[in-house]
């Protein structure tokens, strides 16, 4: 069969348009009486990287809104895509439990069809680890205290 068989309708709609990418400011952080957090992570398995944006409500620490920028794939854009919407209206700790399995399982169109190759597990990963990178910013902390073992590559 073809490479294209092996990735989702769902990833190659969100690879080629994605709904959350974009960027937020001070500014725009301060117009919705939000924290700004801004996070990177890059990946050592590929050299690629993505930052995601939050804007969170320091009051609930509720993710009001949030927005991503990658230089990944299009695997790693499309599970960005869908992880930046899956924070959105959770808290900094609900958002930490969104894993990379969650991810891809969002992206499959058919239950028991994966959404993607298994080499590509790396890039939704990164999604993952970005979240981890973005809670430790907000909460002061380093991203490896707050990991736990659920992530499968
Ligand atoms: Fe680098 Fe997918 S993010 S290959
Ligand atoms: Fe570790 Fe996949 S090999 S991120």
């Amino acid at each position: 069969g073809s490479i294209w068989e092996e990735y989702s309708n769902k990833v190659v709609e969100r690879m080629n348009n994605p709904k959350f990418l974009g960027e937020f400011s001070e500014e725009d952080a301060k117009k919705r009486d939000a924290k700004l957090v801004v996070a990177d992570f890059g990946s050592e398995a590929c050299g690629d990287a993505v930052r995601l944006y939050w804007l969170v409500d320091p009051k609930t620490d509720k993710i009001i809104d949030a927005r991503f920028k990658s230089f990944g794939c299009g695997t790693a854009i499309a599970s960005s895509d869908v992880m930046t919407e899956l924070t959105i209206g959770k808290t900094v700790d609900e958002a930490m439990k969104v894993t990379n399995l969650d991810v891809e399982k969002a992206l499959r169109d058919e239950p028991n069809k994966p959404a993607f190759p298994p080499q590509k597990m790396h890039c939704s990963v990164m999604a993952y680890d970005v979240i981890m990178e973005a809670a430790a910013k907000y909460k002061g902390k380093d991203a490896e205290e707050l990991k736990d073992s659920e992530i499968v590559c």
